[in-house]
């Protein structure tokens, strides 16, 4: 089976791919709003170089408002303990207050 497919898949392949760089033209669209970056505030380079590595800042985003820095200092803690995120004390502690304050 995979020996008949596999050359016309191909040849299917290197048409279309032809094809659609010969007939390509530019389209324009309008993006939705990005919701993928950190609100600004205080501590916002630390957390965006810490906490963007792994997932993107939906994940912030997602978590309902005003929880507070309990809830904050618990997710970064385990972001590190859970998760293995790399990041220092100190960071942890501006990123927790940065999420607290922003969001
Ligand atoms: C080492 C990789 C890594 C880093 C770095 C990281 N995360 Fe995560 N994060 C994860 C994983 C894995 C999940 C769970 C994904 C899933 O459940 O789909 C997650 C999920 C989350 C969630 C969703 C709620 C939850 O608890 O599952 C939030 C909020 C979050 N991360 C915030 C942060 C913040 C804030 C930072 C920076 C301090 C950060 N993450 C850094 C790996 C990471």
């Amino acid at each position: 089976m995979s020996k008949i497919f596999t050359p016309a898949a191909l040849l299917g392949f290197a048409l279309f791919g032809a094809a659609s760089i010969a007939f390509a033209e530019p389209v324009t669209y309008d993006l939705p709003e990005e919701t993928a970056v950190l609100k600004p505030g205080p501590g916002l380079e630390t957390a965006r170089s810490n906490c963007l590595a792994c997932h993107s800042a939906d994940y912030v985003a997602m978590q309902p408002p005003k929880r507070g820095k309990a809830f904050w200092d618990g997710e970064v803690t385990k972001m590190i303990k859970t998760y293995g995120a790399p990041i220092t004390e100190a960071d942890a502690k501006v990123i927790a207050d940065y999420l607290a304050q922003t969001y």
